[in-house]
């Protein structure tokens, strides 16, 4: 099995102990969604997709094991160095990466690192595409208009 599959089994068992069915399919979606628009652009813009579709799964880790967002961002890289260190396959600086893109990742509005944006980015379009009828959140917008630009959206 690959590494990404190997995150994915760890995700799929926290996420299987979600008690409420509509939560536990909301945490699927959000997360297995992040993670493949997460790859796709890492593949648009020439960078890990590995490590981008490893950082999708992980992002929202926290709030789905305790069912609590609060600072779920900081809270959940610390949660993610702890699934990626058990894994014993991941070097420091590729935990790094991973790691320092979920810490930032609620902070729609700042610009970070390369991997940081992708995770954002990702994040921003699984919102938009689960139901593209519902509103644009006010703090994802701005990012929601730059993937439009990106990919050529003539919406
Ligand atoms: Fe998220």
């Amino acid at each position: 099995m690959d590494r990404i599959e190997n995150v994915r089994k760890v995700v799929d068992e926290i996420v299987l102990n979600i008690v409420d069915a509509e939560e536990r399919r909301c945490a699927y979606l959000h997360l297995y969604g992040v993670s493949q628009a997460c790859a796709l652009l890492a593949m648009k813009r020439q960078e890990n997709i590995e490590l981008a579709t490893i950082a999708g799964m992980l992002h929202d880790i926290y709030s789905y094991a305790n069912m609590d967002s609060k600072d779920h961002a900081h809270k959940g890289a610390e949660m993610a160095r702890d699934i990626l260190v058990s894994l014993n396959e991941f070097s420091e600086e590729e935990i790094n990466l991973i790691c320092t893109a979920i810490y930032n990742h609620s902070d729609k509005l700042d610009i970070h690192g390369v991997l940081d944006e992708i995770l954002k980015d990702a994040d921003v379009m699984q919102h938009v595409l689960y139901n593209p009828l519902f509103s644009v959140k006010a703090n994802e917008q701005k990012r929601f208009d730059s993937l439009k630009v990106e990919f050529n959206l003539q919406i």
